[in-house]
């Protein structure tokens, strides 16, 4: 279904859109991908799949009109994966969370309409539901803003939406539960531990670890977004993306330990704790309607896709800013 469509991929150059972009391309796609312009002219993630494969690698800021008509020219399949997505920053830069998350995703649906595109895939996140009502989540599940990350992506899938019931855009919205594998910020929860383990650390600083999450490996997650970019049932849907299964925080770091072969310790840092009310204690994926639109089925366990992470970061264990937390 992809050959020779021209697809745009926006957050490209970052961990889950780099995964996506070389999917696509596996896929015959022309990809046009957009990195975020910075004055180096590095191109993230990228830097190295473009050396290898056709891709058009475009450089911007959603947060410009005039950018977001330029990078839709003769599009005809929209993946809207660009986003600020730390909770932790979102706390200290609100605005620009809504500059970049709301405005800049009302600024591609524009763009998208008047260049009359197939389909407007947006990529959302499990953290619009805040903490479970009950699980697991299905997506008539209660929204709550926990954090200015949550409120902005609420916003940006609801402009997504707004587009499909007022102007046609043939919209999905897709919510992702947690992903991790390869490239992911060492900010995210797995990431982190794989990181200071690779350091040689034995206590591993953490935030909370109560809380229980639903992870999916990277492939599964591009895979489920590419099986419903096809689907014709999914236009005008808002539709989970995850496994159902889900563990805690604590419980994931001795599985990584045990993994990698070390005795921990975790230590609790304030700074990596969430305030109270906006900490999210579980989020478990009810992704029912993803399999019946789908039959979507997650293809790496747990197990498989820690070791694929971990053997990655043993592998580029020299690009990291070693013993800094980085929000
Ligand atoms: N990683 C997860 O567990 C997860 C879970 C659910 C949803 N998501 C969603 O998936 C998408 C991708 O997340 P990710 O984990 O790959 O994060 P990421 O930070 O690696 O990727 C986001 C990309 O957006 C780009 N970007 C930010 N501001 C921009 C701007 N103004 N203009 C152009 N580009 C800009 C960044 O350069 C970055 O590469 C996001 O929309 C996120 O909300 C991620």
């Amino acid at each position: 279904m992809f050959e020779n469509k021209r697809v745009l991929v926006t957050g490209a150059d970052g961990f889950i859109g780099s995964h996506l972009t070389e999917a696509l391309i596996e896929q015959k796609a022309q990809v046009r991908a957009l990195a975020f312009y910075n004055s180096f002219n590095h191109w993230g993630w990228l830097e190295e799949i473009s050396k290898c494969h056709p891709v058009e690698v475009v450089t911007g800021d959603i947060r410009d009109v005039t950018t977001c008509r330029r990078i839709m020219k003769d599009i005809d399949i929209v993946f809207h994966l660009a986003s600020l997505i730390s909770i932790p920053y979102s706390y200290l830069a609100p605005e620009s969370y809504v500059a970049t998350n709301v405005m800049g995703t009302t600024h591609l649906c524009q763009a998208a309409i008047e260049y009359k595109v197939e389909r407007f895939v947006h990529i959302s996140t499990s953290e619009v539901y805040g903490s479970a009502k009950y699980i697991p989540m299905d997506e008539n599940h209660p929204l709550q803003p926990q954090s200015p990350y949550s409120a902005s992506k609420i916003g940006s899938e609801s402009i997504a939406m707004s587009y499909f019931y007022a102007f046609g855009l043939p919209v999905t919205v897709i919510r992702p539960f947690n992903t991790y594998g390869p490239r992911q910020s060492p900010r995210a929860i797995i990431s982190s531990f794989i990181t200071q383990l690779v350091e040689g650390k034995t206590q591993l600083s953490v935030g909370n670890v109560s809380p229980k999450r639903d992870f999916t490996f990277v492939s599964d997650t591009c895979h489920a977004f590419l099986l419903l970019a096809q689907s014709q049932q999914a236009i005008g849907e808002i539709i989970n993306v995850g496994t159902g299964t889900q563990i805690s925080i604590q419980k994931l770091a001795e599985k990584i330990a045990l993994l990698m072969g070390g005795q921990i310790e975790l230590v609790q840092e304030l700074i990596r704790m969430r305030p109270n009310t906006s900490e999210v204690d579980q989020l478990c994926c009810n992704p029912e309607k993803l399999k019946k639109i789908t039959s979507f089925h997650p293809q790496i366990s747990l197990e498989e896709g820690l070791e694929k992470t971990i053997e990655w970061f043993l592998e580029h264990r020299s690009e990291h800013k070693v013993g800094l937390y980085h929000v």
